[in-house]
């Protein structure tokens, strides 16, 4: 939920080749803001209701920002050329406080001008500071609480810097940080101090990039791949001055801090459609690898699973007497499809939880509990949140993330990475399938650790996953079927989603895509449900999708979902059908079989998604939406 980018250098730009780079190159711009316009382009997932820049001219603060996406900023800037700098800022957002135009977009100039900031998260005391500047003479140009950040940082600076204090920048940002409430990433540059940018973090995330005579500063990493893969994460109440040649990190009281170097293990291609015509076609297509990564390394020469991320003494994982799993949205999903694994193979009572809701109802968190955090951009406030909640009822925490450097991680006891490389549409999709892929290990393991009984079972599992990959591809190869029947579904105006079992949570993922891609209204039930109430829905040509078990798996709930597809065709459903290789069952009474490969029940749901992951996207595409930015949404919610 925006993006910010932060550079500072003596050289820049030398091997700079991006799209946006050569529309800002055609101008005869390079340096600082060449640099800021490439990680903005990479971060533009995190929200695209505005975009800005500022840098340090000769001039004193240059700055043009622009509502809607980041094509309207470029253009201004071809309209508006700005010179070359070595220092800059760039902002793109996701609104809070204050529709998205151009006057609430970032960067918010102070002191006069000679100030710019641009911010991430919601300062929640902003009304109360607002009134505190009014009353001293202040005056505001935007609805936003970041102005009032931009002018309170601006009239510390004035007083420190008149007083002649030394690093007055860095020394204004800790004092308006302890003045601040709420969750905030705020970066600003000063005319006053032509080689330096400021940078300060609660609860939001920032990471730092080290070149060589230059330095970087992004939301994540993304922001600076193209330039360094050495990147350092920020502790929670941090603020860090970067120049060309120094990183220098303290608490918001200036007692000196440390920050955790990191080397970023992808590189800039992994963040490119790479000849697709979306990231999130190429995402899809990138699950094959997404789960063969996740599950690389994870046993040993004699089959164990080696989890060595988990440093939680055995002892207290064994102890475990209930699994919370704490997430939202599709990372809510994945949770909810390893519930169903994780009991059966640990014998523990596992409960999934939106994040949000948890800790606002007094939940029973005590130290037997083990919270798993399931969390792509690790950066979700709502489950950040969460998560603090548990540790201090003494619950342990294991993330299960995707983002290196990112919050959730470094605030729980241990963390599991996804490998399933950066995601950068804004719909998740290849990460959905490598949390499940994690979180079924982390099962497994905690079944490993409660004795040998469970060992043939885990053996076998280990087995079926690690043909996973080469399964999903097949789904990908033979996916025209699905790809025609989106094209042909773009005007539906409804569609409902079945499962039971596992199948119901990828119902509810279908259901979920499709709502977020194509914005058509899209519900997901477990199918056993619909007599006692979605069935009014169906009426004559609803389409639905239906995740069919498989007739090989226990409980016959093959045959009672094949019922429930007659039930529904009765009264005049169109149904499509993702059923296993071999089920021929509903051939005579469906209208639209897909069949994916054969596989345990529990490891269905890595197959059954990826047809719905594909419908979805495609019925977006027909209806002519972006189906990397649809409407409203941002990738890191890091607000509450
Ligand atoms: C849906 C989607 C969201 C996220 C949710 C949690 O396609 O991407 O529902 O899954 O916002 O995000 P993370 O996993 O980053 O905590």
């Amino acid at each position: 939920m925006c993006g910010i980018v932060g550079y500072v250098g003596r050289n820049s730009g030398a091997s700079l080749s991006s799209a946006v780079l050569d529309d800002v190159d055609s101008n005869g711009s390079h340096g600082a803001l060449d640099v800021v316009m490439e990680g903005l382009r990479r971060l533009e997932y995190r929200g695209y209701d505005s975009a800005g820049v500022a840098v340090l001219t000769e001039a004193g603060i240059q700055s043009r920002k622009k509502s809607g996406k980041l094509t309207n900023l470029i253009a201004e800037l071809e309209a508006e050329p700005l010179p070359e700098s070595l220092t800059g800022i760039g902002h793109t957002r996701w609104a809070t406080h204050g529709g998205p135009t151009d006057q609430n977009a970032h960067p918010h100039l102070a002191d006069d001008g000679r100030l710019a900031l641009i911010h991430n998260g919601i300062i929640e005391n902003f009304a109360e500071l607002k009134a505190e500047l009014l009353e001293s003479g202040a005056t505001f140009l935007s609805d936003t609480d970041t102005e009032v950040a931009a002018v309170l940082l601006g009239s510390i600076y004035r007083r420190v810097a008149d007083a002649g204090t030394e690093d007055a920048l860095t020394r204004a940002m800790q004092e308006a940080c302890q003045r601040l409430e709420g969750a905030f990433t705020l970066l600003a540059i000063h005319q006053d101090s032509p080689d330096v940018v400021v940078a300060a973090r609660r609860n939001s995330p920032l990471v730092v990039g080290l070149g060589d005579g230059e330095n970087f500063l992004g939301s994540d990493v993304s922001g600076f791949i193209d330039f360094t893969r050495r990147a350092v994460e920020l502790g929670q109440d941090q603020v860090v001055t970067i120049t060309p040649e120094e990183v220098a990190i303290t608490d918001f009281f200036g007692a000196p801090a440390e920050g955790k170097e990191f080397h970023v293990d992808w590189d800039a291609a992994a963040a490119e459609k790479g000849g697709y015509d979306s990231f999130m076609e190429k995402e899809i297509n990138d699950q094959p690898d997404a789960v063969g990564q996740t599950l690389l390394g994870r046993t040993d020469a004699k089959g164990n699973l080696v989890l060595d991320e988990l440093r939680i003494d055995e002892s207290i994982l064994r102890s475990v007497d209930k699994i919370v799993v704490l997430a939202c949205g599709t990372s809510a999903y994945a949770g909810s499809v390893a519930k169903y694994a994780i009991e059966h193979w640990c014998r523990i009572p596992t409960e999934v939880e939106l994040s949000h809701e948890f800790r606002y109802r007094d939940p029973i968190v005590n130290e037997k509990t083990l919270v798993v955090a399931i969390s792509q951009s690790g950066e979700t406030m709502d489950t950040l949140m969460a998560v603090r909640y548990a540790r201090e009822q003494g619950a342990k925490v294991i993330a299960i993330c995707n983002t290196n450097g990112s919050t959730i991680p470094r605030e729980s006891d241990a963390v599991l990475y996804t490998h399933a490389g950066p995601e950068i549409a804004v719909a998740s999709t290849k990460a959905f399938l490598a949390q499940i892929t994690a979180a079924y290990l982390l099962g497994l393991y905690l079944a490993q650790l409660r004795g040998n009984k469970f060992r043939d079972e885990i053996n076998a599992v280990m087995s079926d996953l690690g043909e996973m990959p080469a399964k999903i591809q097949q789904v990908l190869d033979n996916s025209d079927a699905v790809k025609k029947l989106g094209r042909d579904m773009a005007n539906a105006k409804s569609v409902l989603f079945l499962g039971r079992h596992v199948g119901f949570p990828v119902a509810m993922e279908g259901a979920l895509k499709l709502k977020e891609l194509a914005y058509i209204h899209a519900e997901g039930f477990a199918a056993g449900e619909l007599k006692h109430g979605p069935i009014a829905l169906i009426e004559e040509g609803q389409p639905v999708v239906v995740v069919l078990p498989s007739p090989r798996g226990r409980d016959s709930l093959h045959a009672k979902v094949v019922s429930n597809i007659q039930e529904i065709r009765a009264r005049g459903a169109v149904t499509i059908v993702i059923a296993e290789e071999g089920d021929e069952s509903v051939a005579a009474f469906s209208e639209h079989v897909i069949h994916v490969p054969q596989t345990t029940t529990l490891l269905a749901p890595l197959l059954t998604t990826v047809p719905l992951q594909i419908f979805a996207l495609e019925l977006a595409t027909a209806k002519g939406y972006d189906v990397d930015q649809p409407r409203n949404l941002a990738k890191s919610v890091t607000v509450e």
